[in-house]
């Protein structure tokens, strides 16, 4: 059978990206941020997974304001670094499992969650940059990619309840799934950040720690934290936070916290990293 084996938690800030791309790790700015990152790559790295469900949102990349689906699952064989604006990325190529995205295509829809089914779909940031964080600059990814975007650009996004409770369908679909493989699911996005309007630049602290605190401890009531609240305190993009539930109801209710990390600022972004396991 497959198994979920861990959750993962990260920000997907875009510069950080960049920061690899173009050599700058070693810079003031940005040393401290990939050291954050270097003992979650070692844990990686002995605990290399087959596939990655890795929960992210497409910022308006794949998928323009024409046609915005809330959940969308990739199906196809692999999928293409998307051109942002200053040519694709120079990562690999995604490489999915179609079998294993079909099949929880088909559990989780008849479990009355409605996805998108995707077939071909450039991944912007959202997707690279965890898949950077995680594991580095590489030729090849070291294990599939199914990813999994969630509409947290254009409102209505799903609520945090809902996204929980997806998180568990995926974990009963995985779980169905006739295959031994080691599967871990990511949420990325977050933490706190506002790129837009008179409060560009809006960081919270204190919001942050506390909602990786209850992520640990208490997941079903950070479930319960409306929108409004998420806009208030976290920033017109702190909404990114919602897809972390996800992975958390793909998790046991107690689980184990093998990392954390956060780092302020990336950009104009509070980054916010956890590793999960079952208790
Ligand atoms: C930025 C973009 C993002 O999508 C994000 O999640 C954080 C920061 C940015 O443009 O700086
Ligand atoms: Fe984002």
């Amino acid at each position: 059978m497959a198994k979920i084996t861990a959750g993962v938690a990260t920000s997907h800030v875009p510069a950080i990206g960049a920061a690899m791309d173009l050599g700058k790790i070693a810079e003031p700015y940005w040393r401290p941020l990939f050291a954050g990152y270097e003992p979650s790559r070692r844990w990686m790295a002995e605990h290399t997974p087959d596939v990655v469900v890795l929960v992210y949102n497409d910022h308006a990349t794949a998928f323009t304001p024409d046609f915005i689906p809330t959940f969308a699952i990739g199906c196809a064989p692999s999928f293409a670094p998307a051109d942002e604006g200053w040519g694709p990325r120079p990562v690999p190529l995604v490489q999915g499992h179609p079998e294993l995205a079909s099949h929880i295509a088909q559990a989780v829809i008849q479990s009355d969650f409605d996805l998108t089914i995707v077939n071909r779909m450039d991944v912007d940031h959202g997707l690279t940059v965890p898949l950077s964080l995680l594991f580095g600059s590489c030729s090849a990814w070291p294990c599939r990619v199914i990813p999994f975007a969630v509409n947290v650009v254009q409102y209505p996004p799903p609520s945090g309840q809902r996204c929980y409770d997806l998180g568990r369908a995926l974990r009963r679909a995985v779980e169905s799934f006739d295959a031994t493989l080691n599967v871990q699911i990511w949420g990325t996005g977050g933490m706190s950040h506002q790129l837009q309007g008179p409060r560009a630049g809006l960081i919270n602290q204190a919001f942050d720690q506390r909602f990786l605190d209850l992520m640990v401890d208490d997941p079903e009531g950070l479930a319960q934290v409306p929108h409004i609240e998420y806009l208030r305190e976290a920033g017109s993009e702190g909404i990114e936070l919602v897809m972390w539930l996800i992975m958390r109801g793909a998790l046991d209710l107690k689980v184990r916290e093998v990392r954390r990390f956060y780092h302020v600022p990336a950009s104009n972004t509070a980054v916010g990293h956890l590793i999960l396991e079952n208790a």
